[in-house]
């Protein structure tokens, strides 16, 4: 599960992270587009994560795969990224603290979650789900090859790998 890329180490999350992340994600911002809220405690994330440390979800269908995102020079993280496996795809999220953005981070660990995916899982489609104003996650995806689909999910465009059905 540990992803390395040139400048970046994705490692699986577990609930010790939530004291280096609390300080990342204590921020309305980030919820910006997704309307999620940021965490209450660094008790509530540290259970959040220990949920999700299970790697399943709470039926069992589906792989939650989790990384916290550190840079590799100092071990400071920065972020982390997320996998749901379902039986025929996953669907991949990501997610930058406000003071690390815009430094190309979110593209070089999705490039590598996409190309761990697919060479060490076999998955064989991945899908994103943005909200249709969020330019800076559209970036991210176009960069590390997800198009626009025309599905929606809750309000979000679907974002997918797979390749566009032929005549679209
Ligand atoms: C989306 C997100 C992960 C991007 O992280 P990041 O590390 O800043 O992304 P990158 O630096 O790899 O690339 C983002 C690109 O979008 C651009 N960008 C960022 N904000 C932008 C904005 N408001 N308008 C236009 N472009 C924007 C960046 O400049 C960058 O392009 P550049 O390399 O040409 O400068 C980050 O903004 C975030 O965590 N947001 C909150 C959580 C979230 O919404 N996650 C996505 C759910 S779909």
């Amino acid at each position: 599960m540990r992803i390395l890329t040139t400048h970046l180490e994705l490692v699986a999350l577990t609930a010790g992270d939530a004291d280096d992340l609390f300080p990342v994600l204590d921020d309305p911002a980030l919820g910006r587009f997704t309307g999620d809220d940021p965490p209450v405690s660094v008790e509530s994330l540290r259970g959040r994560f220990a949920v999700w440390a299970g790697r399943r979800s709470p039926e069992g269908d589906e792989l939650w795969l989790n990384w916290v995102v550190r840079r590799r020079a100092d071990g400071r993280a920065v972020g982390y990224v997320q996998a749901t496996v379902g039986a025929d795809d996953a669907t991949i999220a990501w997610v930058v603290g406000t003071a690390f953005q815009r430094q190309g981070i979110a593209t070089e660990a999705g490039a590598a979650l996409m190309a761990w995916l697919h060479d060490a899982l076999g998955v064989s489609v991945l899908n994103g789900r943005i909200h249709p104003e969020h330019v800076a996650s559209q970036t991210v995806a176009a960069r590390i090859g997800l198009r626009p689909t025309d599905r929606r999910y809750d309000g979000e465009v679907v974002w997918t790998d797979a390749p566009a059905p032929p005549g679209s």
